[in-house]
């Protein structure tokens, strides 16, 4: 019998995850383990590159024995993973020189701001699609290079190798033999030209980093190499490799323009597929490479909301409104409206499409009848407030690009889960949101891209006929009402971003 199962390793910023998924792309186990966030300074955030190896592998194995399976029934792995994550390790020994940095730390700004003074910003959108932050891998990178002693000669002696968190665990599970990563999340470094899919020489030099410290890139669906028989007990291909969000929304089949994906986490971030067109955004996106199934290059427009979820723990640890995160729902629910409160959390400044970092959260329209319940409501409908901003957004730059906007908002993560939510998204961005049967998208994206290169599934047609709609969110408000509450919401953000 063909092995017919697919495991995949999803690695995030606060936890580690593995899922085994059968063909049909139906959830038979899961497994889960935090590891240690590490805040070395204010603005800095590490991992212990070991402990996301460790972690990662526990929860590999805890997942395989609860599925019941042995390795053999294992078509493939497909790794998709907390993305710009940035890690430098020793060739030979396969020791980091130092924690990896994670894509929340700060650290690099000054360098960034050197970059864009020295007016390298088209340079950089033009060839990477994004726009020069120390969010991504590359300032990072030479932060590393700069600041770990004996790190740039080593470097440029060809010793070490510079990885995110895919290449450091294909790096793992093959012990050594494969240093490579997939477009998607090479396309996260700030080093990489998304349009020819190949290692940007002009912006190494510019950047100061040696070429020899870079991975191979792949398609991301493409077979790597091999899990050595120690961890599962055979060996067992790595066909999948994919950033967690192109993963997602490879594993919510958004494959067209005019689909686009919202995962619900501590943050949002939003993506719509370009197709194999290049454009670059007019209204404050990225655009970033999709996962690709081979090796034509494929893009989308990406948007992030900094704080999503995270709104709800200030309820709960800041304002002290709720005792679980889970008391929202009831709590919001409880009143028919926010009763013209409007929230703008913008704790940690506004990103796309406002991109305003000295802007501070902002609570407005509170009167003598305002309840701890309105806040709350506030709160939840902010995280609707700012996708439907992200999302107008993306359908302006479509169509300006000469495509079609946004007909379907397909959503995962956490908060997808909460009726009320979804409902007003739906109502605010006057088309369908829809809720799928898996929302464990981010990892099913990654069996699919693994399952592709391994036979399991012969065509992207097969996938859109496997994603099932759970539950579809019809928008019901008039869209002139709609549009007030949009232009109520831009107010309150006027004020949180006032001097
Ligand atoms: O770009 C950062 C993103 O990949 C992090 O995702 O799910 O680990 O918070 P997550």
């Amino acid at each position: 019998m063909t092995p017919r199962y697919l495991l995949a390793l999803d690695q995030g910023t606060s936890s580690s995850r593995s899922i085994v998924f059968d063909r049909h792309g139906t959830i038979v186990a899961m497994a889960q383990r935090e590891f240690r966030q590490i805040y070395p300074h204010p603005g800095w955030v590490e991992h212990d590159p070991r402990e996301i190896w460790s972690s990662q592998l526990a929860t590999a194995r805890e997942a395989m024995a609860a599925a019941r399976l042995a390795p053999a029934d294992l078509a493939a792995i497909g790794i998709t993973n907390q993305r710009e994550t940035t890690l430098l390790w020793n060739r030979r020994t396969g020791e980091p020189i130092h924690n990896a940095i994670v894509w929340q730390d700060r650290r690099a700004e000054p360098l960034c701001a050197e970059l864009r003074e020295a007016g390298l910003g088209p340079r950089v959108q033009e060839a990477t699609g994004l726009v020069i932050d120390a969010y991504f891998s590359a300032t990072k990178l030479r932060w590393l290079l700069d600041n770990v002693g004996g790190a740039r000669e080593a470097a440029e002696r060809g010793e070490l190798a510079f990885g995110t968190v895919d290449s450091w665990l294909l790096w793992q599970l093959t012990r050594g033999k494969v240093h490579a990563t997939d477009v998607s999340n090479a396309s996260r470094s700030m080093l990489f030209d998304i349009r020819r899919n190949a290692w940007d020489e002009e912006l190494l030099r510019l950047l100061k980093v040696p070429a020899a410290v870079l991975p191979q890139v792949h398609p991301s669906s493409h077979l790597f190499g091999t899990a050595e028989a120690e961890f599962l007990g055979a060996p067992v291909p790595i066909a999948g490799i994919a950033g967690d969000q192109q993963s997602a929304l490879f594993g919510q089949a958004c494959f067209a323009p005019g689909l686009a994906k919202n995962t619900y986490g501590t943050g949002c971030f939003m993506l719509m597929p370009m197709g194999t067109r290049f454009e670059t955004s007019s209204n404050g996106l990225i655009t970033t490479a999709a996962a690709q199934p081979d090796t034509t290059p494929q893009f989308a427009f990406e948007g992030s909301v900094f704080i999503g979820g995270a709104v709800v723990q200030w309820l709960r640890d800041g304002l002290r409104a709720i005792e679980s995160s889970a008391q929202v729902q009831a709590l919001a629910e409880s009143v028919p409206d926010a009763g013209g409160v409007v929230f703008v959390p913008a704790f940690t400044g506004l990103g796309a499409p406002y991109w305003q970092a000295d802007a501070r959260g902002a609570i407005v329209g509170i009167t003598r009848g305002t309840t701890v319940a309105h806040i709350a409501r506030a709160a939840l409908e902010s995280i609707a407030f700012q996708s439907a901003a992200l999302l107008q957004a993306m359908s302006r730059d479509a169509v300006a690009a000469g495509g079609a906007p946004v007909t379907e908002l397909r959503v995962d993560g956490g908060a997808c889960v909460n009726d009320l939510l979804m409902q007003f998204q739906a109502d605010l961005l006057g088309v369908p949101v829809v809720r799928p049967q898996v929302i464990e998208t981010t990892a099913l994206g990654a069996a699919y891209l693994a399952g592709l290169a391994t036979g399991v599934y012969g065509s992207l047609d097969e996938l859109s006929a496997q994603w099932q709609v759970q539950r579809r969110f019809l928008p019901t408000l008039p869209r002139d009402r709609a549009q007030a509450l949009m232009a109520g919401w831009e107010h309150a953000v006027r004020q949180a971003t006032a001097p």
